[in-house]
């Protein structure tokens, strides 16, 4: 193990700033949550580097004013989400240790994001398929945010891909986190935790757990509900010193820190350009905003009553309402915004048929979709955690600007691909 020279420590005032109480106490595990037994195994080896100290703490609003310079470990540091709760975390004042697997990529990731605070943060590799990678990481921290999943839908092993470091991943930085005597662990679930195939006639809640998706069917779904099960079956089992939270976001959009797509913003980027959508499909997804989900982590982590999953989506919107949005804000001019109506029974039946010559991850995913609209109950965590959420037509388009920033939408304007329209 290697560890690279500390430079200097957070130094925050304390003093000057009013910190509230926060009550890590255990809580046993879940809503009522059914458990399954689960084993696993994972991960071993990791160097670190740590920079210095702090930036004034900001006001989080009516639930609380936070900053504090105890250390918060978070999992998988340079993702989509992950990135944003760094950023959430350094705002408020916290001492951040990430976890990546590859250090000096996520060196130049933070370098280039600029976050106010970055001298507390610090970065460590860890890998969820390697036995005992974790453990190093959370010594010290009093609450960890285990972010760190592969999320892709189309893989070439979904056992290996997908399940084993999903599954195992989280098993081990649970034991991590028990043998590192953390507080909480605020664990990023999703709603594919929740569902495989939407019901249109019945509002999802946090008492729902997706039966239905195995290795075969929506195997990323799978490795979610999995993983997930398997931490409450976990808390059930070890009655560890720790209360775990889970958050159950639904399709998280909003701007990325960081250079590479992740899955949720491709879809965007999809819908934008028509790329694999042959016109405005029946197709709905619930929205939120990537700087909520990171928010609603911190305030899962702080937040004394937070307590079993909280679904995280503001708002249901169906691929005709995202095309609008794009349209109104004069996009169809730039880009190859899907025209074609699609939404009918006619072109379902034609998507359906279609969805069969797709590759089989997409053709499953468009067949347990088509036509469900997800309708989705987020009271428990606007009540619980006080959070409200962003406008997602407003999510939309920040994505859309960030896509633009990134370079992921050179060689995409309807202008260089099919002549001017
Ligand atoms: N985005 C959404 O719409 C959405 C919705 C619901 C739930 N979620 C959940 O949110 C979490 C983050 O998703 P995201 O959208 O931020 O995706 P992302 O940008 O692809 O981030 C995934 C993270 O997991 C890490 N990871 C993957 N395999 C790993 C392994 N074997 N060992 C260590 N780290 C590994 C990746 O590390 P590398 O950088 O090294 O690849 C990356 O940091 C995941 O748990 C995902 O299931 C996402």
């Amino acid at each position: 193990m290697a560890r690279m020279p500390v430079v200097a420590r957070g130094c925050l005032a304390r003093a000057a700033v009013a910190r509230p109480t926060i009550d890590f106490t255990r809580r046993s595990a879940s809503d009522g949550i059914g458990l399954g037994t689960w084993s696993g195994v994972v991960g071993s080896g990791w160097w670190a580097s740590r920079g210095a100290h702090g930036t004034p703490p900001v006001s989080l609003g009516a639930t609380m004013t936070a900053a504090s310079d105890e250390l918060v470990c978070v999992t998988g540091a340079t993702g989509f989400i992950a990135a944003q709760l760094v950023r959430e975390l350094l705002g408020q004042g916290y001492r951040v240790r990430g976890t990546v697997r590859d250090v000096a990529r996520a060196q130049a990731a933070f370098a280039e994001a600029k976050l106010p605070g970055r001298e507390r943060l610090e970065l460590v590799t860890a890998d969820l398929t390697e036995p005992g990678s974790f453990d190093a990481a959370m010594r010290g921290a009093r609450c960890v945010m285990h972010t760190a999943s592969p999320y892709r839908i189309v893989v070439k092993d979904p056992r290996k891909d997908l399940v084993e470091p999903a599954l195992n991943g989280t098993l081990e930085v649970l034991g991590a986190a028990q043998r590192a005597a953390v507080k909480r662990v605020v664990l990023t679930s999703s709603v594919a935790a929740l569902t495989d195939e939407p019901d249109p006639t019945k509002k999802l809640t946090e008492a729902d757990w997706n039966t239905k998706s195995s290795l075969q069917r929506n195997p990323y779904y799978y490795s979610k509900a999995l993983a997930e099960r398997a931490a409450w079956d976990f808390m059930e089992r070890e009655k560890p010193g720790f209360s775990l939270v889970a958050i159950n976001p639904f399709m998280v959009i909003g701007p990325s820190l960081t250079a590479s797509l992740n899955q949720s913003n491709e879809v965007v980027r999809d819908v934008l350009t028509s790329k694999g959508f042959p016109g405005i499909i029946d197709i709905a997804w619930g929205f939120v905003d990537v700087r909520d989900v990171a928010l609603a982590h911190v305030l899962a982590m702080t937040t004394p009553k937070a307590r079993g999953r909280y679904i995280c989506a503001a708002q249901t919107l169906h691929m005709r309402d995202v095309v609008k949005v794009l349209k109104e804000a004069r996009l169809d001019q730039r880009y190859r915004v899907p025209k074609r109506d699609l939404s009918g029974a006619f072109g379902s039946a034609l998507v359906r048929l279609g969805s069969w010559f797709q590759l089989r991850a997409v053709g499953t995913y468009l067949r347990t979709n088509l036509g469900r609209r997800p309708e989705l109950d987020n009271r428990k965590i606007k009540r619980d955690l006080g959070l409200t959420f962003r406008s997602v037509e407003r999510a939309l388009l920040d994505t859309v600007n960030n896509l633009e920033r990134w370079g992921h939408l050179a060689g995409q304007t309807a202008v260089t691909q099919r002549g001017l329209r």
